[in-house]
């Protein structure tokens, strides 16, 4: 019969000189685990008379449950060794001189934010929703049928089809969130959707990533007079002056009528100024919510009416702030950052000022 006092003594002492956490478990293996010395004599039980069992047992299980303590205890101080030595050495040094350099907030990211807070002013919240989407969302339920020609106008990226040969896609405008708005939330729905949009196309003009605020409103009573008005204080608020705009019968699937909204511009050398001149810009698409798309998305056009549009946002921050080449804007070169940056301290805010 093996020796109780020889084991606890044997493991106690190993237990103590385990060094680390993956010794202290070398340790608990031999003792304890499924083979362990411990677990074996504990086999043995089955072959013992009666008046041995009645001895070995309460030792062994004693035992056990002392060794378990043992080690736990053990790796509650290893722990605290470790966390201690870290915390030694990874001190800082807090009279080392700090880099200078300061990140800044991207034009879009800034343009985004102006204009989040000049459409707040006006009642707007901020919605989101997926780049990635299906086909429902981004054609089908804005009234765009399958196999209907404005489909190609888009130069979609699609995504590897699924099992059921369903291709999802890259959003290749906002709009998809309309849908997701509305099928989710009853009216009145007042919101505007900054995001990422996409489309196989790149010039100087063009990225196949690029940024776009849709926007959506929805009740029982708003007409194109609404439409008008928000978007002709929208762009004064935005390009910090009176701008002089003019609206152009247009189509898109999910409006009618649509329109496209052009502003009044002038070209002195190099620079374009918004709100004078004899040019005009095509800025933004809009038009009320048509009947079709209400319907897909459960809502019935005799009670309820709206409208909606969407621009493109990196256009906008171009025409602001006088950045000449789109692609630029999107090279990451931490020198174009830092002259055309904004400040990540300043918030943008309509009591102060946007920028
Ligand atoms: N989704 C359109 C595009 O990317 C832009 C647009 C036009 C959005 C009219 C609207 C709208 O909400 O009413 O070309």
């Amino acid at each position: 019969m093996v020796d109780i006092e020889t084991l606890k003594s044997k493991y106690a002492g190993e237990i103590k000189a385990a060094a680390d956490l993956v010794a202290l478990d070398v340790v608990r293996v031999a003792a304890l685990g499924k083979k362990g010395e411990v677990s074996l004599q504990m086999r043995t039980l089955a072959q013992m008379s009666p008046d041995e069992k009645k001895v070995m047992g309460p030792a062994l299980n004693g035992l056990k449950n002392e060794l378990t303590a043992l080690i736990e205890m053990r790796k509650l101080t290893l722990e605290e060794e470790a966390l201690n030595a870290a915390l030694a050495s990874e001190t800082l040094d807090m009279s080392l001189p700090v880099s200078t350099k300061t990140g800044t907030l991207h034009p879009v990211m800034q343009v985004m934010e102006e204009m989040a807070v000049i459409f707040a002013d006006q009642g707007f919240s901020v919605a989101e929703g997926p780049d990635i989407e299906d086909d429902f969302h981004n054609f089908t339920a804005l009234n765009f049928p399958p196999g209907h020609p404005a489909r190609d106008m888009h130069d979609t990226f699609f995504l590897k089809p699924d099992a059921n040969g369903e291709k999802m896609v890259l959003r290749t405008h906002t709009s998809p969130v309309q849908i997701r708005t509305m099928m989710n939330q009853k009216p009145p729905i007042r919101i505007i959707v900054p995001g990422r949009t996409y489309r196989c196309d790149s010039d100087h003009t063009h990225t196949p990533m690029f940024h776009q605020v849709e926007g959506l409103v929805i009740d029982k009573t708003t007409h194109m007079g609404h439409l008008k008005g928000c978007l002709m204080d929208f762009v004064s608020a935005f390009f910090e002056t009176d701008v002089e705009t003019r609206f152009r019968p247009h189509h898109f699937p999910f409006t009618e009528p649509s329109a496209e909204m052009d502003v009044r511009y002038e070209r002195v050398g190099n620079e374009i100024r918004i709100g004078q001149g004899d040019n005009w810009m095509e800025i933004l698409g809009c038009g009320m919510v048509h009947p079709n798309v209400l319907i897909n998305c459960g809502l019935d056009p005799d009670e309820y009416q709206g409208f909606a549009f969407g621009m493109g946002v990196d256009r906008l921050a171009m025409l602001k702030y006088g950045m000449p080449d789109l692609r630029d804007m999107f090279a990451g070169d931490g020198r174009w950052l830092e002259h055309y940056g904004f400040s990540p301290l300043l918030q943008a805010n309509s009591a102060t000022g946007l920028s």
